[in-house]
């Protein structure tokens, strides 16, 4: 992976958006493209953006006006009334993270970034009510990097429910260096997966009518990526979870194509854990995505802790060795990382699920 040192430091900034689209992708989940003028740094696959998700205005207009984007006329010492309608209305005050889909940059600098998310409260609903023009604020780019691991040539790209969205930015990334692999997708049902559905999807290299896939996923197969998809309930491609396609690839792969492939991993994190699990029973190299919950997103808050093995992250994120906080049952050291800067990706085998 790449560690956020060689992904611009901390070169990040608060951002000025305008939306070109906001599409419904499928139940529950959208697409939405945001342009930013000139400036945006670089980005790499796993990095994050902290969008805002309510209106621009809002944190000047909280005073006893309500959202009406007047300032705030709070006396010292005291407390807007606890009535004032912009106290009342539910809105998203804090910035919500959401990994990057895409980003392309244009010839005149203009960046065009890409998210997909899904409304599970009152930010992303928020985001869904976007239309093309409307403006937004956001803060980026955040986070290190999936990074290809040496000596490997075939990834497989393994996202669940939320944690697609990264995935696609990393297969147009890898594929621009010249790399082909799989990508497994894993969803409740068929209604639930956000992705542009191709059928009959082209074959998946190696093995794929054992696969019994009936679709393939455009967002991968434009950048030459098979698709696995399975559903929980067999409305779309394999029935089962989305570690049985990683098992149904590994069985009908060759030993070398197997000693030739990396994961890269984002979802939930039982899904996540799974995953790791079978990785780490064939000895494939995994870097998971770690979208804990956050508030800052820069390593402010403390909120977004996670427990990793201190040597292993070290060695496996080029960085000096840090002392463990503490021991588990088994006698693994461990640590508290902040996911928002020390991650969101690790190496799986860090890990203490
Ligand atoms: C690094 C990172 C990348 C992310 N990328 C994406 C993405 O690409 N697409 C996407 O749809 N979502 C993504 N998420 C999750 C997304 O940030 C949350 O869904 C969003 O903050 C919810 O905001 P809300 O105001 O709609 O919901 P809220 O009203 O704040 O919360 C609704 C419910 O969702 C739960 N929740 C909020 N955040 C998380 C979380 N991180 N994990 C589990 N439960 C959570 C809350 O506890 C609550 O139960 C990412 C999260 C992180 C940390
Ligand atoms: S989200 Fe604030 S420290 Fe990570």
């Amino acid at each position: 992976m790449v560690n956020q040192s060689k992904v611009g430091g901390l070169k990040r900034g608060l951002f000025q958006a305008s939306v070109i689209g906001n599409e419904r992708i499928c139940t529950d989940h959208y697409r939405l493209t945001l342009a930013v003028a000139a400036g945006f740094p670089p980005t790499l696959p796993g990095q994050f953006i902290q969008l805002g998700c309510s209106p621009t205005d809002h944190r000047r207009a909280m005073g006893p006006g309500g959202l009406d984007g007047r300032d705030i006329q709070w006396l010292p010492g005291e407390a807007p009334p606890l009535a004032a309608p912009g106290l009342l209305a539910p809105a998203a005050m804090l910035k919500r993270p959401f990994s990057l889909a895409g980003h392309v940059i244009q010839d005149d600098g203009r960046a065009e970034l890409e998210i997909i998310h899904r409304v599970v409260g009152v930010g992303t609903a928020w985001l869904a009510r976007l239309s093309a023009g409307d403006a937004v604020d956001l803060i980026g780019p955040l986070g290190n990097a999936f990074g290809m691991p040496e000596g490997r040539s075939i990834p497989l790209l393994v996202g669940g429910g939320v944690g697609i969205p990264p995935m696609y930015y990393l297969a147009s990334w890898l594929s621009r260096r010249g790399y082909r692999g799989v990508g497994f997708i894993g969803a409740v049902s068929r209604d639930l997966i956000a992705g542009r559905l191709i059928e009959p999807g082209p074959a998946i290299p190696p093995g794929g009518p054992e696969l019994g896939h009936s679709a393939a996923i455009g967002e991968f197969a434009d950048h030459g990526f098979g698709s696995v998809v399975t559903t929980d309930d067999g409305s779309l491609g394999m029935r089962g979870r989305i570690t049985d396609g990683l098992e149904t690839w590994i069985a009908s792969a060759t030993r070398s194509d197997i000693e030739s492939a990396a994961v890269f991993c984002c979802g939930s994190t039982p899904m996540m854990r799974s995953v790791a699990a079978v990785c780490a029973r064939y000895g494939l190299p995994c870097q998971v995505c770690l979208e804990q919950a956050m508030a800052c997103g820069m390593g402010t808050c403390q909120s977004c802790i996670v427990r990793l093995e201190p040597d292993c992250v070290a060695r496996t994120q080029g960085q000096p060795a840090r002392k463990p906080h503490g021991q588990n049952e088994q006698g693994r050291d461990w640590r508290y990382f902040l996911a928002c800067t020390d991650g969101p990706v690790f190496d799986s085998a860090c890990v203490l699920w």
